[in-house]
């Protein structure tokens, strides 16, 4: 995939970005109700998806595995639904889609771990 580690710091500019604007939402209504949704919007939204894209920049020979497609996808079908589905659950609905979406951000991690260490080994310890 071309160029995966800016768009992977562009994806997590942008959760900032939404974690920061609903930042000053809560701070201006005083209504803190969402701040898990806003913690997490930042933490795995924005560091972590920049976090993955300096470690792709670190480790240029990560991003000629197979998998990184996968990972980038995962981490971004993943991510929203957590997002939205912890937002879904403080409003008293269903907790299956924050926790369907959080699963998703796991799995994408685990692939992420094998991609790097696979490659790491290959390319730097030999
Ligand atoms: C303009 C930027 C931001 C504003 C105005 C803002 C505002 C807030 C507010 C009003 C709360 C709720 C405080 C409370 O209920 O105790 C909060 C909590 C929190 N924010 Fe932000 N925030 C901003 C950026 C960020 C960013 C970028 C991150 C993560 C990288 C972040 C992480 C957190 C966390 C982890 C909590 C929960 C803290 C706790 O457990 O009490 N915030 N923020
Ligand atoms: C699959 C991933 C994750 C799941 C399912 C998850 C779940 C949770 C839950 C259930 C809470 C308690 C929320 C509450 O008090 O109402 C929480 C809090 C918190 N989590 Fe996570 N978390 C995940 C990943 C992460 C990661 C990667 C970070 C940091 C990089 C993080 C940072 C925090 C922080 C700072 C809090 C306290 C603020 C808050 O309650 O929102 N979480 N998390």
């Amino acid at each position: 995939m071309r160029n995966i580690d800016s768009k992977l710091i562009l994806v997590g500019i942008i959760y900032f970005l939404l974690a920061m604007i609903q930042g000053q939402f809560m701070a201006i209504t005083a209504d803190y109700r969402y701040f898990p949704m806003h913690a997490h919007m930042g933490l795995v939204g924005g560091v972590l998806m920049i976090l993955y894209g300096l470690i792709y920049r670190a480790y240029p020979e990560t991003q000629q595995d197979a998998l990184v497609k996968f990972h980038f996808w995962l981490a971004n079908i993943g991510s929203p639904i957590f997002f939205a589905g912890i937002g879904i659950s403080i409003t008293g609905g269903t907790r299956n889609v924050g926790h369907a979406g959080s699963i998703i951000v796991i799995v994408a991690l685990m692939i992420f771990a094998l991609l790097f260490f696979r490659t790491h080994r290959s390319s730097h310890y030999r």
